[in-house]
Formats: C-alpha cells, sequence, structure tokens
C-alpha cells in the first residue's frame, strides 16, 4: 500500500522581530495584558511594510527550499503545490502558482486552500488523497502568511493586532512503498460556516462592497473596515471544544489513544487554548509542542512552523506517532495523524 511520508521539512520567519513592548509604542498595551491572556511575547514582521520583496510566496519560498534540501530533492522532482494561506500576494491568482515560478517547478498543478487556522490541516488532508490515490509523488505543502500588512496598529484594532505573526512552513509529503517508512493515518476536516463573521476580513468581497463597481471604497479603509475582526472570547470557548472532538476523531479513526502520541502540535493559537486543550486531553506537558510565543499566531503557517522547530530540536523523531489539530476562522477545523 502507498504510505504518505514526510519527506522534508523546513520553516523561514522574517528577521525582523517586534516585542510586546514595540507595540506597546503604537498602541495602548503591554507586554503583560499579551503574556498573560496569549502567551505571546515577540512575534516576526517583515521589516518595512512597504517591501514588496517579503510577499507571502517569497516566505514559502524560503521554507520551500528548506524543505528540499533535507531529502535533497530539486524542484524538478516536485509535481504538485498545495498552498494554504489567507494573506496571498495578490487578491488573484493564489499564491501556488508564484511560489511554482520562484521555485523554477515544471508546469504542475498549484492548489491555494483558503481555510486559515485549518489551512494547513487541509492541505496536508488533500496533499495525503493525491499521494494514496497514486495521481502524485512527491507534493510541496506549504502555510505561510504576512499579516503585518493587513493589521490595524492602533488602539482599535488591539485585541486582533497583538497575536498575529508573518512566517511560513513548507513540507515535502511523499509516495513510499517501503513498509517501515511513515504514514499519515488519519485526517479529518470540518467546517460550520454559520460563524464566519466572528473571525473574518470583510473587505475587499462581494458580500459587503458598497457600491455596484468597485471592490474596496475609500470610506472602507477610513472606517477600518478592511481590517480582521474577532469575537475573541466566542472563538476560544469553540476552539476548546473543537480541539478535543477533532484529536479524538483522528485518534479513534487510526485506532489509537492518546496516550500512545509522541508528540501533539496544536496550531499555535493562543497559549491558553493549548493548555486548556493539553489538560482536558490529560496530556503531560513534553507531548505538546508550542512556540507560540516567539512567532504569535501565524495562521496557515503555525503548525508546519512548530512540527519544523520540534524536529530540529529533536523533540520530533522517525516513528513517532504525531497529531496536529487546528481551529479557526469559518470555522473550520481538523487534523492529521501521523507516523513521522
Ligand atoms: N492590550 C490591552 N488591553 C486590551 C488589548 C490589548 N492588546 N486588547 C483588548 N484589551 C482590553 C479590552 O478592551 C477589554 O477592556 P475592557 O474590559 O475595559 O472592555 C479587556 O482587555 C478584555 O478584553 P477581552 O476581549 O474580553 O479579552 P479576553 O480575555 O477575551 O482576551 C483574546 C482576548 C483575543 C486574547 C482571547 O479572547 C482569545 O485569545 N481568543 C481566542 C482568539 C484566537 O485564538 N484567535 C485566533 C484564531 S484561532
Amino acid at each position: 500500500m502507498t504510505k504518505s511520508i514526510i519527506k522534508g521539512i523546513g520553516h523561514y520567519v522574517p528577521e525582523n522581530i517586534v516585542t510586546n513592548d514595540n507595540l506597546s509604542k503604537l498602541m495602548n498595551t503591554n507586554d503583560e495584558w499579551i503574556t498573560e491572556r496569549t502567551g505571546i511575547k515577540e512575534r516576526h514582521h517583515r521589516k518595512n511594510r512597504n517591501d514588496s520583496e517579503e510577499t507571502t510566496a517569497f516566505l514559502a519560498f524560503k521554507a520551500s527550499q528548506k524543505a528540499l534540501k533535507m531529502p535533497g530533492l530539486s524542484a524538478k522532482d516536485i509535481d504538485y503545490i498545495v498552498f494554504a494561506t489567507l494573506s496571498p500576494d495578490y487578491y488573484f491568482p493564489g499564491c501556488g502558482v508564484l511560489l511554482q515560478e520562484m521555485l523554477g517547478c515544471d508546469t504542475i498543478g498549484a492548489l491555494d486552500v483558503r481555510n486559515q487556522c485549518s489551512g494547513f490541516v487541509y492541505a496536508m488532508s488533500v496533499a495525503n488523497a493525491f499521494i494514496k490515490s497514486k495521481m502524485y509523488k512527491n507534493i510541496l505543502v506549504v502555510g505561510a502568511e504576512v499579516h503585518s500588512f493587513g493589521l490595524d496598529f492602533s488602539d482599535a484594532g488591539r485585541g486582533v493586532s497583538v497575536i498575529f505573526g508573518d512566517g511560513a512552513g513548507a513540507v515535502i509529503l511523499s509516495a513510499s512503498e517501503d513498509e517501515n517508512a511513515g504514514d499519515i493515518l488519519s485526517t479529518n476536516m470540518h467546517s460550520e460556516g454559520k460563524y464566519a463573521d466572528e473571525l473574518c476580513t470583510k473587505f475587499p468581497g462581494s458580500k459587503y462592497g458598497w457600491s455596484d463597481r468597485m471592490r474596496l471604497e475609500p470610506e472602507n479603509v477610513t472606517d477600518a473596515e478592511i481590517y480582521p475582526v474577532m469575537n475573541g472570547n466566542f472563538v476560544f470557548k469553540h476552539a476548546v471544544t473543537r480541539f478535543p472532538e477533532t484529536m479524538l476523531e483522528a485518534l479513534n479513526a487510526a485506532g489509537k489513544t492518546v496516550e500512545d502520541l509522541d508528540m501533539f502540535i496544536p496550531h499555535q493559537a493562543n497559549l491558553r487554548i493549548a493548555q486548556f486543550v493539553q489538560q482536558k486531553m490529560g496530556l503531560p506537558e513534553d507531548k505538546v509542542f508550542n512556540n507560540i510565543q516567539k512567532y504569535g499566531n501565524t495562521t496557515a503557517a503555525s503548525i508546519p512552523i512548530a512540527l519544523s522547530e520540534a524536529i530540529e530540536q529533536g523533540k520530533v523523531n522517525r516513528g513517532d506517532l504525531v497529531l496536529l489539530s487546528a481551529f479557526g476562522s469559518g470555522f473550520t477545523w481538523g487534523s492529521v495523524l501521523f507516523e513521522f
């Protein structure tokens, strides 16, 4: 039977570190509030908010180069791209095609996934299905975001803008017939669109545009309607319910238990959410990997960045049973359970 193995992985973040104290100079916030509510101490933002080089596709390109290097593959070996982001370089086309061009891949298919914080889990699930159906052999699966150009750094936006950071993570998911190789054992994906407005960016969009002729009016900018809005408490409550559900669904589908897990890597939404889930599931602290303290919430990039760091630090090793789970805007949620 064809298995889906993670052959390569890499991550990349812009050099520029923005601390909580740095943010407190832009808006009425402070290190204590941010640390206590979210666990975040710093995040990376591209240096110059007018910098058109460090785009989402560019961060993905840097992460992908590292992921390719690990197994010694070249861009020509990639036969499909799945790219998850909510902050694409263009309104259209998506980032997948830009990455295909930057890497110098052949004219392979490039699919963009728009599932926000669950984007990477969705992307891995799709890639796994393509591998298992023998359609592709080496799929580049990416999560990347540049949030810093799209946040409201005034007092009005402080409940959202302190949380998010820029970054990218990439995985090479490959087909293997080796019976000793790891594999993706189960995946699940869910959505509940009735809560779309609880965490979203409305403009530019066909639903909320004022005029029949324009995607965006000057008023949308002056009224700050181009920025993300979030009902934080509401998101929190749904997240701590959906995380355990999707985790147990993934474990049950593979005939595994929480005790079998070597590592749980949650989407890095908020340290308090991760700690709540850890306790609810009865997981010891050394079996949960968190790095939100350094990167903030990088949405689709958070899980591949965390997985990449966990492997670098020797906390995830070949043969380990690893669970990735996410919850976020949509609402969407889901999991990927795999043997590394
Ligand atoms: N600095 C200082 N004070 C802030 C602030 C900031 N950055 N942001 C909001 N506040 C203030 C609010 O204005 C409010 O003041 P008030 O009581 O005088 O009205 C107070 O802090 C409490 O705000 P509230 O929004 O109720 O805080 P909270 O305890 O719910 O924490 C979140 C806010 C966003 C940290 C929390 O709801 C959360 O993490 N939710 C999940 C969000 C998430 O994970 N999103 C990612 C998508 S998966």
